[in-house]
């Protein structure tokens, strides 16, 4: 007699299901979440087509950081120091300290989660560890705490530092920008090399990292050139202007 419906078929039935489940929410485009995305996708594609015409464009999160240190690297052949704010697990500071080995790199954290909610995206707390520090690579020093405090504490005990390579923004939030932006403001005087994880190409990016760097920029007088732009990321030259 043939059996139907043993513990292994509706265990599989059920993995088959939820993973079902799992591809459709985010692939229907007739869903609320999934039409917020494309109106912010096409939002950001006349955004980036009106300011960053001839710069170049990736796909890929990890290729795109790398491809901005090579940038860097040929503006600023001298620097060795690269900034990540917002670590996290250490995916990304971890892959690109393997592929730089001879460059530094330092990465702040609270390691507590996003200290805000990320309109449109994530509540307050997300990401967070419980204060526990990811395990890192031989060239990368973790600094724990919030930035604003954090960054200016490290400064003032690594006065040899020097101007970076590259500032990583990786956190998110509008205010947590505001904080990283107004600490490289010295940075700046020199030229500086900003890559944005979360620029665009989500719901409510006009009020996250976006606006912070509008509203710090023209406040310090930055001049802003566009180098690279992926799906959610932008990379930019930051400078002081002459005028
Ligand atoms: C998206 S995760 C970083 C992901 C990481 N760069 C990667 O690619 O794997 C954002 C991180 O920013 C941190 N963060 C956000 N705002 C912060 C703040 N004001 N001070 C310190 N850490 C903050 C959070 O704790 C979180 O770990």
């Amino acid at each position: 007699m043939t059996r139907i419906g043993t513990r292994a078929e509706v265990w599989f039935s059920n993995v088959v299901a939820s993973f079902a489940r799992y591809v459709a929410e985010r692939t229907l485009p007739e869903s609320v979440p999934m039409l917020m995305r494309r109106d912010a996708v096409l939002d950001s594609y006349g955004h980036a087509k009106e300011v960053m015409q001839g710069a170049y464009s990736f796909l890929d999160r990890f290729e795109g950081l790398t491809l901005s240190i090579q940038e860097a690297r040929k503006r600023f052949p001298t620097r060795k120091l690269v900034l990540e704010f917002g670590v996290y697990k250490g995916g990304m500071i971890n892959y690109q300290a393997r592929k730089f080995a001879e460059l530094n790199f330092v990465g702040f954290d609270s390691f507590e989660g996003l200290q805000e909610q990320w309109s449109g995206m994530a509540p307050k707390g997300t990401f967070d560890l419980g204060g526990k520090l990811p395990r890192v690579r031989s060239n990368v020093a973790l600094v724990k705490g919030w930035f604003a405090e954090s960054a200016p504490r490290w400064k003032a005990e690594n006065p040899a530092s020097g101007t970076p390579l590259l500032v990583h923004v990786d956190c998110d939030t509008y205010a947590a920008t505001v904080d990283v932006l107004e600490f490289c403001a010295n940075y700046v005087e020199q030229g500086l090399v900003l890559h944005f994880d979360d620029y665009f190409g989500f719901p409510d990016w006009r009020t996250g990292g976006f606006k912070a760097l509008q509203e710090v920029s023209e406040k310090r007088r930055w001049r802003l050139t566009y180098l690279s732009y992926g799906t959610k990321e932008v990379a930019l030259l930051a400078e002081a202007r002459a005028d």
